[in-house]
């Protein structure tokens, strides 16, 4: 049984179809031990308790400063033993600690076809904006194994999705989501519990 936690920062969209999935048997092998959340009011915590999951809130506000809070981060993380650390929505950045204890142990699905509208200050609906100020045409996401760069470890998956006249950020995020992001994570995870994809000079491949 691969055991994970999930950091989460938001609406919890992504936990969720990672929860439904696990119930529905599309991922196996595969225990949810923890939900760990930077912020103490959100709709993710909520999900997570509603599933029976163990949820915790660990807050930059409540830390002096970001050396600690990134220690108490890694300590909540650790208390649930995890195999794999999954970002889904999660928007702090990880502590270069997190990294080094769990190198190509933490995967993140972000909201673009990286690398396109990735890096520092690309996250949630600001990517979405970005796209649409650009005049993209095609989008998508992309699940990545975390390294000490800002949404630069090895790609896992990708899948495009197309920008439609008319198009809101809101609008372009949920087709994102809907097409893309609800299928590429739970998949990821599925493939990482049964130890279907290594990663092999920073790339990923797949097990024969
Ligand atoms: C998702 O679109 C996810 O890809 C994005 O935040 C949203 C969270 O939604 N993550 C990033 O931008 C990471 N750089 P959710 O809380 O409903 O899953």
């Amino acid at each position: 049984m691969l055991r994970i936690v999930v950091l989460v920062s938001g609406g919890g969209t992504n936990l969720q179809a990672i929860i439904d999935s696990v119930a529905a048997g599309g991922i196996t092998n595969t225990e949810i031990v923890g939900v760990i959340s930077n912020n103490k009011t959100v709709k993710s915590l909520e999900r997570a308790k509603n599933a029976g999951i163990p949820a915790v809130s660990v807050s930059p506000k409540d830390f002096e400063n970001r050396d600690i809070f990134n220690d108490a981060l890694l300590d909540a993380v650790n208390e649930f033993a995890p195999d794999l650390v999954v970002l889904a929505g999660f928007l702090v950045a990880i502590p270069p600690k997190m990294v080094a204890q769990y190198g190509n142990r933490i995967i993140n699905i972000h909201p673009s076809l990286i690398p396109s509208f990735c890096g520092v200050g690309y996250y949630g609906l600001k990517v979405h904006e970005r796209v649409l100020e650009r005049g993209a045409k095609v989008t998508g996401a992309t699940v990545h194994f975390v390294n000490e760069g800002m949404d630069e470890g090895p790609i896992i998956s990708q899948k495009a999705v197309y920008v439609e006249e008319g198009d809101t950020p809101e609008i372009l995020q949920r087709r994102v989501m809907e097409q893309a992001e609800w299928i590429l994570l739970p998949k990821a995870i599925d493939d990482i519990a049964n130890d279907r994809i290594t990663v092999i000079d920073n790339k990923v491949v797949k097990n024969n």
